[in-house]
């Protein structure tokens, strides 16, 4: 995938060791405790290795207009393969509602399917409204299956390739 996507509102590029700040923010509001800037900055190296090795990734939702990212957006193994891979996408509290996690997703997911990929994957928990709302309104996404886990019901979305 190309190192840097752009939409109406943001330049899409590769995390930094200096987004760790507020990706641990982002991390630690997920709930399942306290990531600090540390464990964000593996995290990064980990995105980085992941890049460099398949060539696909997370690209941060850096504002056109300036300031500070907004989130990110991002082709990960996941539940899925290396070769049919997982979107996904996580904004900072302060950014939802304004249509960026669509935004981004509709840049990243043609990109994915650029480099030769035939289906991307979605998992999303059944609680979250806007999530799925976001899957929606990309497009293309078809419910494949519902598994269970420690954390409940996870549905499974698919999207293959548009011909042509
Ligand atoms: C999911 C997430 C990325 C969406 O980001 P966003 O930029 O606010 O999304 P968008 O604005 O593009 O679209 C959200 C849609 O969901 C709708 N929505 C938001 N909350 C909702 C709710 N509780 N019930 C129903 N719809 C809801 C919005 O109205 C909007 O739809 P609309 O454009 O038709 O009005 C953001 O909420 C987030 O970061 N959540 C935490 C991380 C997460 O859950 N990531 C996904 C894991 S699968």
């Amino acid at each position: 995938m190309p190192t840097e996507l752009a939409t109406e509102r943001f330049i899409l590029t590769r995390e930094t060791l200096a987004d760790a700040a507020w990706l641990a923010d982002l991390f630690t509001a997920r709930g399942g405790g306290t990531v600090t800037e540390a464990e964000a900055r593996s995290r990064v190296a980990a995105m980085h290795e992941l890049t460099s090795a398949h060539g696909i990734g997370a690209y941060v939702l850096r504002p056109r207009a300036g300031g500070a990212p907004a989130g990110y957006a991002a082709i990960i193994i996941g539940r899925g393969t290396v070769e049919e891979p997982e979107i996904a996408y996580e904004l900072l509290a302060d950014a939802h509602g304004n249509g960026y996690a669509t935004e981004a997703a509709s840049a990243v997911l043609p990109a994915a399917f650029a480099t030769g990929r035939r289906q991307v994957w979605a998992t999303i928990r059944p609680w979250n409204a806007a999530s799925l709302r976001v899957l929606d309104k990309l497009g293309g996404f078809h419910r494949i299956r519902a598994t269970s886990d420690e954390q409940g019901q996870l549905l499974w979305f698919a999207c293959e390739r548009p011909a042509g």
